[in-house]
Order: structure tokens, then sequence, then C-alpha cells
């Protein structure tokens, strides 16, 4: 089934080739310009890393863009998505949230994980490595509990 699905979605990212352009795009150059400090927060601890897997396209400026990602229509739904994950989590702006801003992203990542909510299930099609067991899902709340605990 999950072949199946794939083997569709592809087919159909295929037939918009060439129908047309990007009308807008994140800015893909500057994202290229992230702090390396924060990439180096983000690996160590198991949960990072996992994090990093399954939520750093969206949620950091580290954004591995895949080629269909510059096609329309795809590209205006894949790119809408970034922004708003972004706006809402970004791990590469993590130093720059306040430490009560940290506390309740920290507090929000356990409860989007556990509720399955994140990472989006039409994501996960594409990208079945960010599939997380019951395992990642509550070493990711450890995590976050202990991170809680940390900023206070
Ligand atoms: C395909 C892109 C994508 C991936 C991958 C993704 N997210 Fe998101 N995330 C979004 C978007 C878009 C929003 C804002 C809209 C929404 O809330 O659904 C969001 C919102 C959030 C929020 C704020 C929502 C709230 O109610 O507090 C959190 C926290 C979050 N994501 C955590 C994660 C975590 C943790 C992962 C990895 C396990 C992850 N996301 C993976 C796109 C993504």
């Amino acid at each position: 089934m999950k072949v199946v699905a794939s083997v569709v979605i592809f087919v159909m990212l295929a037939v918009f080739v060439g129908l047309s352009r990007p009308r807008y795009r994140v800015d893909q150059a500057t994202s290229a310009a992230h702090d390396h400090r924060d990439a180096e927060s983000l690996r160590g601890a198991e949960a990072e890393k996992t994090l990093a897997q399954a939520c750093g396209n969206c949620h950091s400026n580290q954004t591995d863009w895949p080629w269909y990602s510059q096609v329309a229509p795809v590209s205006w739904w894949i790119q809408g998505h970034v922004r708003k994950g972004r706006e809402e989590l970004n791990f590469s702006e993590w130093r720059n949230y306040s430490a009560r801003q940290r506390r309740a992203k920290l507090d929000s990542i356990c409860g989007v994980v556990s509720t399955s909510r994140m990472p989006p299930w039409s994501y996960t099609i594409l990208h079945p490595e960010a599939r997380l067991t019951a395992e990642d899902k509550n070493a990711v709340c450890v995590w976050a509990t202990m991170e809680i605990e940390h900023e206070k």
C-alpha cells in the first residue's frame, strides 16, 4: 500500500513538471546561512537526532529541498508548509527564543509528537525515515521534560 501510494504521488508530481514555475519560494539562498552552533546543539542526544531527522526539514533553516519542491503547484504547498513550520518552531533560531518561549515550545513538541500530529502524515509518505516509533516519541518527551527543567 505504502509503495503504491508513493508511486501514485510520484506520478502525479511528475505530471506537474513543466506545467508551471514556482511563484514564490521561501528564501532558499539565505536559508543556507544557518547558525552552525545550532546545528551542533541539534546533535548529541538521541531525541535531538530524532527531531533533526523527523522535523528539521520544516522546523529549521536546514531544509533539504527535494526536486519536486521546485515544481508548481506542489512547490506552493511544500514551501507554505516550511514557512509556517518555521514560524511555529525553528530549531535554527532556538537560542534566540526566550526561556519562556523555549519551555512552551518544548511542551508542544512532546504534545504534537505523542498525539502523532507531527510529523504530518502527508510528509511521512515520501519521508518514511521521519516516522516515529513509540520509543522515539517517548524519548522526545523525556528529553523535552529534561530541557524544560533546564530552562527554569
Ligand atoms: C512537512 C513539514 C513539517 C514537518 C516534517 C514537521 N512539522 Fe511541525 N509544523 C508544520 C506546520 C506547517 C505547522 C504549523 C501548522 C500546524 O500547526 O499544523 C507545524 C506546527 C508545529 C508545532 C506548533 C503546533 C502547536 O499546536 O503547538 C510544533 C510544536 C511542531 N510543529 C512540532 C513538530 C515536530 C516535533 C516535528 C517532528 C517530529 C514536526 N513538527 C515535523 C510542519 C511540519
